[in-house]
Formats: structure tokens, C-alpha cells, sequence
């Protein structure tokens, strides 16, 4: 049985950022507070010609090249984002016709800020399987425009960006260790996004109810995260067979400090063992495990044959563990391969595409 390794990763925010202070002239709140609460500092908020698919892009990209993979390589895409584009068509979509991935599959997975450890193992689950070699899982947000910005509660916490990993199989040992998924319906009430699917399709009523932001019920997923952050971690390490000693690095969600610090308590870890950016970016959502590995990684922490645990919880409510030993690009004889290069390439057959849809839209009237 082939192992899933992770061999590439790369991560994209937009430029403008929002400190707490700027937050503070839209609402009733102030940087101290912000801060003692949740450990965030500022988040970067992306401009209005941005989007989950063109940050998706550049953050796959990126990870093309750290694996020297070529977009036409990929079998799978599964993107994963609380914000994505559209209902349909699925963002991964967008992101497969735009980086030029011409036989990869590629869909959507929704389980809100879980999402891409749940992504992330079903990759791994296909490389497994042996059905495909190459994968890219993407976490890509603008939960900024999902926002109410007169909303203290929630506005202080999201922020926009986007993250990515490439998996590939290998018969060396190593790469996705174990995973851990879990649901409680139960608990969908405490973190939503009602408005625009089919119960409450756009209205004008939906609109003035605020049912396009999202609401959430701060304390109840306060409560839920700290009971299930460190509990999965252990789950997955268990069916690792590892514990807490044998592992250099946890990555978790990066929603709020107070929770991460419950998690490292339950663990019985040192805080110096998590990676920790929710001060520069907020809850990143779906994207913050991929922007942290890759802080982690460029700032030397993470390296070859280190034992990592991404863990990670969200609405839904969904929670989720994955022990990862972590690998770096796979040695390759072949020329260095420039990803961003078949962008030209991919817009072009995109181009092409599409005009060859409307010829063949104009012939079709015409036999009709
Ligand atoms: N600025 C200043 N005061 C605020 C405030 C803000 N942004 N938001 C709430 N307050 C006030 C409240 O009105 C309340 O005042 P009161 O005591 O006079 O009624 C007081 O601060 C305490 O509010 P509370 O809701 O109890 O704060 P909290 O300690 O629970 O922190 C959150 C609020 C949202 C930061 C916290 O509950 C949290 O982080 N929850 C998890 C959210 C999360 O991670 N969501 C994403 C999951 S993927």
C-alpha cells in the first residue's frame, strides 16, 4: 500500500490588513480587549477584485513548486473553504481550470474550519486506496464578505487567506499517519451561515434578517473547542500509536489563544510546541492549518521526519486530528518546474475553451 507524504505547501493572504484598533472605530470595542480574549492582534482582509479561488491559486501554486510538481500531474483537487465562490460551481473548479490542472478531478468539501484536516485525509485515503498519485488540497477564504461588521461578536475574529499542501504517494514510510473525523449535528445552531441555500434561499427578507452573515453562539463553541481540541489530538495520536513525547510539533486551528492553551493543558504540552499565528492572521478558518504549517516551516521550526498533529474543530459542529510525519519534497532527477509558468498556458486553453462552447452553442441553435 502506497504512504500519502506531503511534499508541497504554500499559503497566500491578501495584502490590506485591519488591526483591532481599526476595528475598534466600527464597533464597540477596543485592541485590549480583542486581544486578552481571543490572542488577535490584526488579520489581513482581501481587496474586492480577490476571491477563495484567486487566493486558492497562488497559495497551489506555491505548493506546486515547493513539490516541483506540474499542475497537469494533480489526479485530485479537493478545496475546502466556509466562504467559497459560489453553491456551484465548486471553487476547486475555478482553481483546476486556472492553474491549468488538466486530468485532475476536483471538488468541494464543506465542513466549515475543519475542513482541511478532513480534506487533507481524504486525499490521503485515495493515495492509499492506490486509485490516485498526486493530490492538492486547498483551504481558501474571504469570510470577510460573509461578515457583519456591526456585529462585535463575530467581526473581531475571521480573517482572509489561504493555504495549501500537495500529497503524493511513495512506498518510503512516512507521510499521513492516522486521522480522526467526528460530527455533532446536534450542534449546528452554535456557528451558521443560513442565508442563500435552500432553506432560506436570498430574499429581501433574508437580507434584512442578516441571514447572508455569520452568526454564532460565542461561548457555546468556546465550551465545545476546548472540550474536543486535545481529545482528538490524542485520539489521533493513539491510532498512531504515538504519544504527546514523541511529537515535535501540534498545528492547530487558529481560532482563538484561550483554546489553543486548554488544548496544550490537556495534552500536558508545552505551549512552545504549537505553532501559533492567530495574532497576525485571526481564524483564517478552512486555511489557518496551511498558513501556520507554512509559517512553521519557512521560520525553521517544522523539518524532515518531525511527528506533527494538525487538530482542528469548526461548525457543523465537526472536529478532526491528523498525526502527520512530515516529509519535504520527494528527491527527483527532474528539471525544476515552474508552475506559475503554465498559468499563461491554462488561461489560454481556458479561453479557448470557452469560445469553442459558444461556436458550438451557435451551430447547435441553428440544427434546433
Ligand atoms: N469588545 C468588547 N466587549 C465585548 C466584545 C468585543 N468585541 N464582545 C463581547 N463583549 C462584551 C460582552 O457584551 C460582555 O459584556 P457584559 O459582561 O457586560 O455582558 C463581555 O464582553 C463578555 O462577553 P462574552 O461573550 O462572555 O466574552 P467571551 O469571553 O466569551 O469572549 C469570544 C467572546 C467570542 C471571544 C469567545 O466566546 C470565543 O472566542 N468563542 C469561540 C469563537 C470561535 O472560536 N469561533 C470560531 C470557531 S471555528
Amino acid at each position: 500500500m502506497p504512504n500519502a507524504h506531503i511534499t508541497g505547501w504554500g499559503m497566500h493572504v491578501p495584502e490590506p490588513v485591519l488591526t483591532n484598533d481599526d476595528i475598534a472605530k466600527l464597533v464597540e470595542t477596543n485592541d485590549e480587549w480583542i486581544r486578552d480574549r481571543t490572542g488577535i492582534r490584526e488579520r489581513h482582509i482581501a481587496r474586492e477584485n480577490e476571491f477563495p479561488s484567486t487566493l486558492g491559486i497562488e497559495a497551489s501554486l506555491k505548493a506546486l513548486e515547493v513539490a516541483n510538481m506540474a499542475p497537469t500531474e494533480l489526479d485530485l483537487i479537493i478545496c475546502t473553504s466556509s466562504s467559497p465562490e459560489y453553491i456551484f460551481p465548486a471553487t476547486a473548479c475555478l482553481i483546476q481550470d486556472q492553474i491549468g490542472a488538466t486530468k485532475a478531478g476536483a471538488f468541494d468539501l464543506l465542513a466549515a474550519c475543519t475542513g482541511f484536516i478532513f480534506a487533507t485525509n481524504m486525499a490521503a485515503q485515495a493515495i492509499r486506496s492506490g486509485s490516485i498519485k498526486n493530490a492538492l488540497v486547498v483551504g481558501t477564504e474571504t469570510l470577510s464578505r460573509f461578515v457583519n461588521w456591526k456585529d462585535r461578536n463575530t467581526c473581531i475574529l475571521f480573517g482572509d487567506g489561504a493555504g495549501a499542501f500537495i500529497l503524493q504517494a511513495s512506498e518510503k514510510p512516512g507521510g499521513v499517519l492516522s486521522a480522526v473525523m467526528h460530527s455533532d449535528g446536534s450542534g449546528a445552531d452554535s456557528l451558521t451561515l443560513l442565508g442563500g441555500g435552500a432553506r432560506y434561499p436570498a430574499t429581501e427578507t433574508t437580507v434584512h434578517e442578516g441571514k447572508h452573515f455569520v452568526q454564532m453562539d460565542g461561548k457555546a463553541v468556546f465550551r465545545f473547542a476546548t472540550r474536543v481540541m486535545g481529545h482528538a489530538a490524542k485520539e489521533a495520536l493513539d491510532l498512531a500509536g504515538l504519544t504527546a513525547n514523541d511529537v515535535q510539533w501540534i498545528v492547530p486551528h487558529q481560532a482563538n489563544l484561550r483554546i489553543i492553551e486548554t488544548a496544550a493543558k490537556y495534552l500536558k504540552m508545552p505551549l512552545d510546541k504549537f505553532i501559533i499565528n492567530v495574532d497576525r492572521y485571526g481564524n483564517t478558518s478552512t486555511a489557518s492549518i496551511p498558513i501556520a504549517t507554512v509559517e512553521g516551516v519557512q521560520k525553521g521550526q517544522i523539518k524532515v521526519d518531525d511527528k506533527i498533529v494538525f487538530v482542528g474543530f469548526g461548525g457543523g459542529l465537526t472536529w478532526g486530528a491528523l498525526v502527520a510525519e512530515w516529509t519535504g519534497p520527494i528527491p527527483t532527477t527532474k528539471k525544476h518546474v515552474h508552475p506559475e509558468q503554465y498559468r499563461f498556458f491554462a488561461r489560454l486553453r481556458s479561453f479557448v475553451r470557452r469560445a469553442i462552447r459558444f461556436i458550438e452553442g451557435l451551430f447547435s441553435r441553428k440544427e434546433l
